[in-house]
């Protein structure tokens, strides 16, 4: 991987000027910026792109670009036999196309492209390293001292959830934590998982609290209140609300000790963990808090401005504002998805999936993010996965997630989207435990008889 990333090292520095497209969520944000950062340092004329997904627009885009050098990040992999330009450079971390082979040269000739992927290594780019992982990776290699981006590559994995499976990242990420911490950027906690820390009033931290729940609390207002009076721990101070980390140590630990107890040993390891703290960044604005930093970065990305979240990554506070108004929008709109699935008792079970058709009342941008948490809920089957369909401009978008147990017992997400929209004739990838696709709208039932025989011929 050394080896290919100081090739494509040189790449960069030879190029006349580079066009970067990345992806719009959290791992795509971050990996733009450490991209644009990067080409800016390097003193290149650079331009910078997001987008949903590689639809032909965007292979279209890429193959015909002016620009000497195209860098694609977060994205790409899945798609890598439909480029057919050089100087392409990809930084990415999803399954990559089995259709394309390294230097192909006898039928086709893709020798074109420097495809950085964590899976060409052996290694499983659902949690050893992310897009941003990989740009930075790269970013590293064309100059040491780039490593003060590597809280992005930080915020970009935590984004995509590779945190989760180890309470903490583990492998080529766990390289990437260690710089940003040798730098001085980031602070390894032991603390709860939550979601929160630095902005959720103490009341809704322990309310909202999921993945695992905590009994007596999550989704209990009044029982978490009470909880913060039997353990004498003031819930305001002078008339604000506390965060978790306004609480002493002391108030802390003993919150702690007993929030683990509620959730019983089987969850502890889910409960409790590795998080990851920014202590250069401003109090209370939740970039100080790796999974809040990356939420920041969805809920602009996903509203058609990621060029906000953008402008966050590369330090630039006053993008705060619209960042705000765009978590806002982020947290009504996620919030009436969770109660329309709930209220229209939209989810259906078959035996081997589960799913739910939001139609134009998700957007496709979040549906995924909404079928994660209506699997974390804890009010619907653990031990299938589930899909969702929402509107979208070119067919149905699908968003597919799973548990990662039944990752273990075989089943990959990312071959069984691909596959199964390939045969009702649309496109689709992604990683073992997410993945998505789109497909013609009256293909729906078609789709998910398909991807239910997939399933159940891929779990043991
Ligand atoms: O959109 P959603 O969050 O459900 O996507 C899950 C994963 O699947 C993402 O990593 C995304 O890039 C990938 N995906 C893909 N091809 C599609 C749709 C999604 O590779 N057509
Ligand atoms: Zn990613």
């Amino acid at each position: 991987m050394q080896r290919d990333l100081d090739a494509a090292a040189s790449q960069l520095r030879d190029a006349q000027d580079i066009l970067i497209i990345s992806h719009i969520d959290a791992d795509g944000i971050s990996a733009g910026a450490v991209a644009d950062i990067t080409a800016e340092r390097l003193g290149k004329t650079h331009e910078v792109r997001f987008e949903k997904k590689i639809s032909e627009e965007t292979v279209e885009a890429i193959n015909s670009s002016e620009q000497s050098l195209v860098w694609i990040c977060d994205l790409g992999s899945g798609y890598l036999s439909e480029f057919t330009r050089d100087g392409i450079i990809v930084t990415d971390h999803h399954v990559p196309d089995p259709r394309w082979r390294r230097k192909q040269t006898v039928l086709d000739s893709f020798t074109g492209i420097t495809h950085l992927n964590p899976h060409v290594y052996g290694m499983d780019g659902s949690y050893e390293v992310c897009g941003a992982g990989m740009t930075y990776l790269l970013s590293k290699a064309v100059d040491p001292s780039n490593v003060d981006l590597a809280y992005l590559a930080v915020v970009g994995a935590v984004g995509d959830f590779q945190d989760s499976g180890h309470s903490g990242l583990v492998s080529l990420n766990r390289v990437i934590v260690d710089d940003a911490s040798a730098n001085g950027d980031l602070v390894v906690d032991h603390d709860l998982r939550f979601f929160g820390r630095e902005t959720r009033p103490i009341n809704q931290y322990l309310q909202f609290s999921s993945d695992p729940q905590i009994p007596g609390l999550s989704d209990n207002a009044s029982g978490c209140l009470q909880f913060l009076d039997s353990m004498g721990i003031r819930g305001k101070d002078g008339g604000r609300w506390r965060v978790w980390n306004d609480l002493s140590s002391e108030e802390r630990e003993r919150a702690t000790e007993r929030i683990l107890e509620l959730v019983g040993p089987e969850q502890e390891s889910r409960a409790f963990g590795e998080m990851y703290s920014f202590p250069n960044m401003p109090r209370g604005t939740g970039l100080r808090d790796a999974k809040e930093f990356a939420t920041v970065l969805n809920s602009c990305g996903r509203y058609e401005d990621a060029e906000t979240g953008l402008r966050i990554c590369r330090g630039d506070m006053s993008a705060l504002k619209d960042a705000e108004r765009n978590r806002a929008e982020h947290r009504r709109h996620i919030s009436s998805a969770m109660s329309y699935i709930k209220d229209n008792h939209l989810l259906r079970e078959r035996r081997f999936i589960q799913w739910f058709d939001a139609g134009s009342e998700i957007k496709e941008t979040v549906v995924g993010i909404v079928a994660g948490m209506v699997l974390s809920s804890g009010e619907c089957a653990r031990n299938i996965p589930i899909i969702a369909f929402a509107d979208s401009d070119d067919g149905t978008k699908v968003s597919a997630r799973a548990d990662r147990r039944l990752v273990d017992r075989g089943l990959d997400l990312s071959s069984v989207m691909k596959t199964a929209a390939e045969l009702v004739g649309g496109y689709g990838g992604g990683h073992t435990v997410a993945a998505g696709a789109t497909i013609p709208p009256d293909k729906k039932e078609q789709f998910l008889d398909i991807v239910e025989d997939l399933v159940s011929s891929q779990v043991e």
